[in-house]
């Protein structure tokens, strides 16, 4: 069986539409409110898509986290599941996946990404000290800033810019990183941080070659390299078909190359594996000793790590299936068609298009909007309000405030529709875009948002807020005259 269907049906009459390799055999009801009472359920969840209840979402693009469609051969293995405290055959079926995905031989169960980064960030953070990142994820900076810690982002100039040639916005700037280094001083810096690809900023791809310089340049200073792979499956997909000399490499190969060049690799199995659960793994028997006790302290015994043995066994067979280019391939041509359908209606989005989802660019959307009354996360609010649609903020909403208490504006305000793997049909994405062109015709009738009640950690959970005016109501009643239905 060839590994590249996906690239070699074309359709005769010449369309460039995404042929799903999967065909649905278990499906979920949805329903679509009408735009009043849509009104009324945004206005209850403090115009934060998080605390929406999902009976009134109608395309949940929240986030891939947890929510991917799951295979017939996940919930097969499923049933298999060795339900014991101590010693589980699942987990040990699990962790020889993880040695031969990896080519590690250490694995450190855990029960999602955030459980592997108090790990991570108690085993090696000291106050004072820097983790450098491509970029940042929020929950891996709260773990790292709760004990101390500071984040030096490493990125190029080009990651921040929305519109964009460059193929791997991701990739390190070695000169920034390099001078970074060496002002700062290799004792105080606790580890390297590779996120591919990067989730705030789009889900844009590193590089293999960027990798391999960063993974060279650490060794050569004695640096701790760490990959962040929840969003690995995008990211070797990217490495496939953007770059060059890794055309004909499979994805196995992709990622026990990668993989030769860290010392430690985490992931969220909400994301890779489409399942539920996560882990470390090394090839370092003494990075291993160093993190291991934490396991049983925080997570569960070492042969389960806070997971059930069903996600185990689900997480099993999808990293598995992560090395099969069809399945992998979804999101990211997904992403594309909404992408597209998007830029023709002049919707601003960040291009390249990069996996997880369709990032659309709320400065240039509503750039009527100032910054602290959260121009993406007003924009989320709207998009449900014209769709039934609920997408995430990544922008200043989804900041740190700063120590003095002073708002942190993001370099980026974006709304994510996250694109699950095999979850949505064409004509759903079709119909987003479709709502969101709407919206942009609509848009100068979007105002701002702000706090009515504001958490001090990850704020972005939980916190609601409320409009600066009455725009809800107009943007309401233009929608009535424009679809009367209301739907
Ligand atoms: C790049 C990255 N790292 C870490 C995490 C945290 O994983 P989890 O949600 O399983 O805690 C996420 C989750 O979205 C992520 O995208």
């Amino acid at each position: 069986m060839p590994d590249n269907i996906y690239k070699r049906v074309a359709f005769f009459s010449g369309q460039s539409i995404p042929l799903e390799m999967h065909k649905a055999r278990m499906v979920q009801r949805i329903y679509l409110r009408h735009i009043k009472d849509r009104q009324e359920v945004i206005g209850k969840a403090g115009n934060n898509t998080f605390l929406l209840p999902n009976r009134d979402v109608f395309l949940d693009m929240l986030t891939d986290s947890g929510v991917n469609a799951m295979s017939e051969a996940q919930y097969a293995a499923m049933l298999l599941a060795d339900d014991s405290y101590a010693g589980s055959e699942t987990f040990y079926r699990l962790e020889k996946t993880i040695q031969e995905v990896f080519g590690t031989e250490y694995y450190l169960p855990a029960h999602q990404g955030r459980a592997c980064e108090n790990i991570l960030a108690n085993s090696y953070v000291k106050e004072g000290q820097y983790v450098v990142t491509n970029f940042h994820f929020t929950t891996t900076k709260a773990h790292i800033t709760r004990l101390g810690g500071k984040i030096f982002e490493a990125v190029g100039e080009d990651a921040a810019k929305t519109v964009s040639s460059n193929l791997f916005k991701g990739n390190y700037d070695m000169d920034k990183f390099k001078s970074f280094v060496k002002e700062t001083g290799v004792e105080n810096i606790a580890f390297v941080r590779i996120e591919a690809g990067t989730n705030l900023i789009g889900g844009q791809p590193v590089s293999m070659a960027n990798m391999r310089e960063v993974s060279e340049y650490c060794r050569s200073q004695g640096l701790k390299l760490v990959l962040d792979a929840s969003l690995l499956a995008d990211n070797i997909y990217f490495i496939k078909t953007r770059e060059k000399a890794y055309e004909s490499k499979s994805l196995a190969e992709i990622v026990l190359e990668m993989s030769s060049l860290m010392d430690i690799i985490y992931f969220s199995g909400r994301k890779l594996g489409c399942a539920r659960g996560g882990g470390i793994c090394t090839a370092s028997k003494e990075e291993f000793l160093r993190m291991r006790d934490l396991v049983p302290l925080y997570e569960g015994f070492l042969t389960y790590g806070g997971m059930s043995v069903r996600e185990m066994e689900a997480m099993n067979v999808g990293i598995k299936e992560t090395l099969d280019i069809d399945i992998v391939s979804q999101t990211p041509l997904f992403v594309e068609v909404l992408g597209s359908e998007l830029e023709k209606k002049g919707v601003p989005v960040v291009t390249p298009y990069g996996g997880l989802g369709c990032h659309v660019d709320a400065l240039r959307f509503v750039d009527h909007v100032p910054q602290t009354e959260y121009p993406a996360g007003a924009l989320a609010a709207a998009i449900y309000l014209a769709g039934g649609i609920r997408g995430m903020e990544r922008g200043t909403l989804s900041e740190q405030r700063n120590p003095d208490g002073s708002e942190h504006l993001s370099s980026m305000e974006l709304v994510r529709l996250a694109i699950p793997k095999r979850v949505f049909s064409l004509s759903q994405i079709m119909y987003a875009a479709d709502r969101i062109g709407w919206l942009y015709e609509h848009r100068h009738l979007i105002g701002g948002i702000k706090f009515s009640d504001e958490p001090k950690t990850l704020r972005f959970f939980l916190g609601t807020l409320v409009p600066v005016s009455d725009w809800q109501d107009k943007l309401v009643e233009a929608f009535l005259k424009d679809m009367p239905s209301g739907l």
